[in-house]
């Protein structure tokens, strides 16, 4: 068996070089003396998958694939096309969707994440109802913050108007939130809509830097996803809270590194209580996206996703991974 290559997504306009965001993995990996090959995403994407898979090889053996999120059924079409070229995707289809889509993890996590619920709703269908929404609600208990997202992603940089709800029982608050989240989603609105009770993090930039874990680096900023205007509502000082990203290979944390939002902000989260998880939810690669609660109870896990389609930041030391990776 080869060891496994790594598929990047080809740069749209030169489909014989990696995405130019993909470029320095793609170098970190040939460095190191990885194999990899190139797909073409958009081609994906419109449902030409024989297309998007045209330049992987045929009988190349297990693969890993690094790039932009994918739909679920997307990708499970990608792994039937690699598949009739005798190529294998090492994170099934249905492991894909467990790890992406928030329904498919939130059962594994429970206890360990913020309370969530959801809608099934294909874009087609509009927002969901009244009374849809009132029993979300009566399942999240009621009242008190909470946030919106799709199965997969949430509009955090409108946080006011399509992300953060101040009061579950204002349901008609609620339903505005709401409303404009899958306004603004439009046909990319994956999965239906999920309410997860907001919990407070701990943030950069004082207050909270005595919680055990967080490190808090002279001018790390937050980027353009934090400051002010991204916490506006939150309830906090002003920066978003710390998130530290941990990269897990077969139940192995092979990674720990900054949130590729705020890349400046380091975090050391204790694993114990996530390690666990991560192994039973069954799937090879996966990342956890984690915070410590603000009153420094411990460490809580905000999202998990597919570690092939989770942003790393620029920058990061990416050797270890990738080795990790094509000798699994
Ligand atoms: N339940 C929650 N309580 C408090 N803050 C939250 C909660 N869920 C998300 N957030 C904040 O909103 C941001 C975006 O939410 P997340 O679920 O990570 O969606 P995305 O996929 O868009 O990154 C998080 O990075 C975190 O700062
Ligand atoms: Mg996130």
């Amino acid at each position: 068996m080869p060891a496994p290559a790594i598929v990047f997504p080809a740069d749209p306009l030169n489909p014989r070089r990696p995405d130019p965001h993909f470029a320095w993995e793609a170098r970190t990996l040939r460095e190191l003396g990885g194999e990899q090959y190139l797909v073409d995403h958009d081609a994906l994407l419109a449902g030409d998958v024989a297309e998007a898979v045209r330049r992987v090889p045929e009988d190349c053996g297990p693969l890993w694939c690094r790039g932009w999120m994918i739909p679920a059924v997307d990708y499970a079409a990608f792994d039937r096309a690699l598949a009739d070229r005798g190529a294998n995707l090492l994170t099934s289809a249905a492991g894909y969707a467990s790890a992406h889509e928030l329904p498919g993890w939130y059962g594994v996590f429970e206890g360990a994440t913020p309370p969530s619920t959801w809608i099934p709703l294909s874009p087609a269908a509009g927002r969901p109802g009244a009374e849809q929404l009132a029993a979300a609600v009566e399942r999240l208990g009621g009242h008190g913050p909470a946030i919106v997202k799709d199965y997969v992603k949430s509009r955090k940089h409108e946080w006011d108007e399509a992300c953060y709800v101040p009061e579950l029982s204002d349901l008609a608050s609620v339903g505005r939130v709401v409303d404009r989240f899958v306004e603004l989603q439009g046909e990319f609105l994956a999965g239906g809509v999920v309410l997860r009770r907001y919990e407070e993090f701990a943030r950069a930039g004082g207050g909270d830097g005595t919680t055990d874990g967080l490190v808090n680096e002279p001018g790390a900023g937050g980027g353009p996803a934090g400051g002010p205007a991204g916490a506006r509502g939150r309830g906090g000082n002003g920066e978003r809270p710390v998130e530290a990203r941990v990269w897990w290979l077969d139940g192995e944390p092979v990674l720990v590194g900054p949130h590729p939002d705020a890349p400046g902000q380091s975090a050391e989260p204790d694993l114990t209580g996530v390690r666990p998880l991560v192994r039973a939810l069954g799937c090879r690669f996966v990342t956890t996206d984690l915070a410590s609660r603000a009153d420094g109870s411990g460490w809580r896990v905000v999202e998990v996703g597919d570690g092939q389609v989770s942003d790393l930041p620029r920058g990061i030391d990416a050797s270890g991974l990738l080795t990790s990776l094509i000798a699994a």
